[in-house]
């Protein structure tokens, strides 16, 4: 409870104490003593220096590949028994919770509050994937894969990160976890976690590094399985390598693959305006707009459209954006600067083309970080968005009643399907919605983020993603290949 004094108190020590330097490295046995380390900045104050990390070299990646490869032990454990390590790993990532939060919030630029859903999320997934095999899994008749790569984006460090990794271990499988560049040192932490609640180190091993690390592993004939979430275009580039490469016995390696979305959201005129505008400004600017299911397209018929605009821009003046270490933030930075730059020369190339703009103002906190204003951008046709804009960007799309199906079409030519919303109380159109928008998650009268595990399994389709969903009942089967000699009894 982020309103109660011993809270705040237990809080402020815990970023006041983070250890100066966290450090993040290859966990292989191989020991090199040329490492280098580089060093992390916390995206909100580019001085604080929160921890460096050493890259993987071509011996990690052999020594982590060959490691994994030769355990037996995960592999041969009875279910049971992983699921009760796994919930162990949860169990200490509660203990550790303000640490972590402190971490989050250094690193990844998080606020306490989305810092908070982040922990609760991942001790979700591990305890989700830990009852699954406790309860519905067959281990006589499903047969883990053998090593399986995890490569994780940086919006959702630890939530993610464990996500993928709690999955693939559940199934029985060894893993190489691959995290972002832009945060590899709470993925150390959550390894750590994972290992001191008795995962062997030869069945878990983290990999820092860039693409090139990601690719080199992507195309290791040892691995045989990927779990990879991050944006469409590499994506793409890891699927073409495994189509270059098959299985020991000639079939496909699976590839299960979460990325981007061009979300949007339909506004009618018989919405309820407050709702929906507290539901905008949640879905398009919380974290920053730095969430994959982030409301990207407002579709707002024109008869409201000024009325609910008027509002939306009262709501977007009255958040404070800045530094996440501070209670009062609702929005911290963007991750890095090359992030600000990208979503910047989005801006500019909308202004150019014609488009009206309006933008909230940055406060003099944020000249030390990486900050991007919450933006509103009105547009003629969704198609001139482009690609995915990962940050505090809102698109406005008036549109006039007879033109409902061919909005929501719009949408769905973009390619991508992750997560949609309607805001109506004409039953209608909220069917109209639900069954024509070719998306993942689709939300009704609420906002479009922060889908919680296990009653809301998510994920996309087309270029979002190709399931099967993250915490759902389907994922563990794909992590497995059915045993040959199995008969059914
Ligand atoms: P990214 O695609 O740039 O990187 C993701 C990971 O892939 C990183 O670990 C990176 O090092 C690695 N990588 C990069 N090139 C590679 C290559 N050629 N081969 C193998 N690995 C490679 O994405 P990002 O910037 O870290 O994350 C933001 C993106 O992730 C957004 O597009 C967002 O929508 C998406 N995302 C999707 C979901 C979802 O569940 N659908 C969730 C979170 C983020
Ligand atoms: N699961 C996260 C969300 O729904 C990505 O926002």
């Amino acid at each position: 409870d982020l309103s109660d004094e011993p809270t705040l108190r237990r809080l402020d020590a815990a970023l006041r104490e983070s250890p100066h330097l966290y450090r993040a490295a290859p966990s292989t046995s191989h020991t090199d003593s040329s490492r280098r380390y580089y060093p992390i900045y916390n995206p909100s104050h580019r001085e604080d220096r929160v921890g460096e990390v050493a890259l993987s070299s071509h011996h990690d990646i052999e020594a982590a590949l060959s490691s994994a490869q030769a355990d037996r032990d995960w592999p041969g454990m009875p279910p049971e028994q992983r699921a009760e390590i796994l919930e162990k790993a949860a169990d200490r990532l509660e203990a550790q919770e303000y640490d972590l939060i402190a971490l989050l919030v250094r690193e990844a630029g998080k606020s306490y509050p989305n810092a908070l859903g982040e922990i609760r999320e991942a001790v979700d997934f591990l305890r989700y994937y830990a009852a699954q095999i406790r309860c519905e899994f067959d281990a006589r008749r499903y047969q883990p894969l053998g090593v399986v790569l995890c490569i994780s984006p940086w919006n959702f460090p630890l939530a993610i990160f464990l996500g993928q990794v709690s999955a693939a271990l559940a199934a029985g499988n060894t893993v190489i976890a691959k995290p972002a560049e832009e945060t590899p040192l709470i993925a150390a932490l959550a390894v750590a976690s994972l290992h001191e609640a008795g995962v062997p180190a030869n069945a878990l091993h983290l990999l820092p590094g860039d693409g090139e690390v990601g690719a080199a592993l992507v195309a290791d004939g040892r691995v045989r399985g990927v779990m990879f979430t991050g944006s469409s275009n590499v994506a793409k580039a890891i699927s073409r390598i495994l189509h270059g490469r098959l299985g020991p016995n000639g079939q496909p390696v699976p590839f299960i693959a979460e990325t981007g979305g061009q979300n949007a959201m339909i506004v009618d005129s018989s919405a309820l305006a407050e709702q929906a505008v507290t539901d905008i400004l949640t879905s398009a600017f919380d974290s920053a707009g730095q969430r994959c299911s982030a409301l990207r397209v407002l579709l707002v018929q024109e008869d409201c459209a000024d009325h609910v605009l008027d509002m939306l821009c009262g709501a977007m003046r009255e958040l404070r954006i800045g530094n996440p270490a501070k209670l009062e933030t609702d929005i911290g930075p963007v991750i890095s600067a090359e992030a600000q730059a990208n979503i910047e020369d989005h801006i500019d190339r909308m202004r150019r083309a014609g488009r009206k703009i309006w933008h909230t103002e940055l406060s003099p906190d944020c000249a030390h970080g990486h900050f991007v204003p919450p933006t509103l951008i009105e547009i003629g046709r969704v198609a001139d968005i482009g690609g995915e804009v990962f940050g505090p960007v809102l698109h406005v799309r008036r549109f006039a009643r007879a033109e409902l199906d061919g909005v929501i079409d719009a949408v769905n030519a973009t390619g991508y399907g992750l997560t949609f919303g309607v805001h109506s109380r004409v039953r209608s159109t909220i069917e109209r919605a639900r069954t024509r928008a070719d998306a993942g998650n689709i939300y009704i009268n609420r906002n479009i983020i922060g889908a919680a595990v296990g009653s809301q399994p998510f994920g996309g389709k087309g270029l979002s993603g190709t399931g099967p969903k993250a915490g759902g009942p389907l994922l563990l089967r794909r992590l497995t290949a059915q045993c040959p000699d199995y008969t059914p009894p």
